[in-house]
């Protein structure tokens, strides 16, 4: 093939390119809630790559976080996930807990008590790329309304390719999320169930560098 064949083959695809882009959104095709049960491809441990808000108010809560990871397990009682976080902050501070959440069709309500405040959250998760966990979270006021959703993006490792960022753009998109990102680093709390304390929640957990180290499992 000559160069001005591939060159113009260059621009055919180019413009082809530019034509999808351009055309509306495949929502139906992007956004497919996730029934939640035992067999969801919800559980084990999650690292958190990217979020985004739907209320500019919500800004300032994630970008205290500078990690964040969260594990769900399955429990004995069939409506009933068991959650673990863990959140960095960028002061370095370590906050972690325990939570249940209840399960029903394709919503999860989960209450958190994140250093004596009680939080109320409703949760939808959608198909994503394999490895991935994509949540919607609805922070709910104590009087049950809606004080803004965030869209967070989990991986494995923490880690996502460049495609599968623009995949989860154009989901936000769909969901009528802001155009705007905060990124999580990998550079997570250790978790505190493994070591010998008893005591598990909101501690500061970092006084020596290596044990912040803690790969994800
Ligand atoms: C998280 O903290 C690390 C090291 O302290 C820093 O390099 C990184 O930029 C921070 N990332 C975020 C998203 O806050
Ligand atoms: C979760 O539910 C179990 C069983 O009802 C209960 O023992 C446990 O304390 C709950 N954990 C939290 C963090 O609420």
């Amino acid at each position: 093939m000559s160069g001005a064949m591939a060159a113009q083959m260059v621009v055919a695809l180019l413009a082809f390119t530019s034509l999808s882009v351009a055309s509306e959104l495949d929502c139906k095709e992007l956004v497919k809630p996730l029934l939640l049960d035992s067999h969801s491809p919800i559980y084990g441990k999650w690292v958190l790559h990217v979020g985004t808000w739907d209320k500019q108010g919500l800004q300032s809560d994630l970008s205290s976080v500078n990690s964040s990871w969260v594990e769900l397990s399955p429990s004995s009682d069939s409506g009933v996930i068991t959650v673990y976080w863990a959140d960095r902050l960028k002061d370095d501070k370590c906050l972690q807990g325990p939570a249940n959440a209840t399960i029903s069709g394709t919503t999860s309500h989960t209450t958190f008590v994140i250093n004596g405040h009680t939080s109320y959250h409703d949760g939808k998760y959608y198909e994503t790329c394999s490895d991935c966990l994509l949540s919607e979270d609805t922070t709910l006021l104590p009087d049950g309304k809606s004080k803004g959703r965030y869209l967070f993006l989990f991986t494995r490792t923490g880690n996502l390719e460049p495609s599968e960022l623009d995949t989860y753009k154009k989901q936000a998109e769909c969901l009528k999320f802001l155009p705007e990102y905060h990124f999580g680093s990998t550079h997570l709390c250790p978790d505190e169930r493994e070591s010998a304390s008893p005591s598990v929640s909101n501690t500061e957990s970092d006084q020596t560098e290596e044990n912040t180290d803690v790969s994800p499992q």
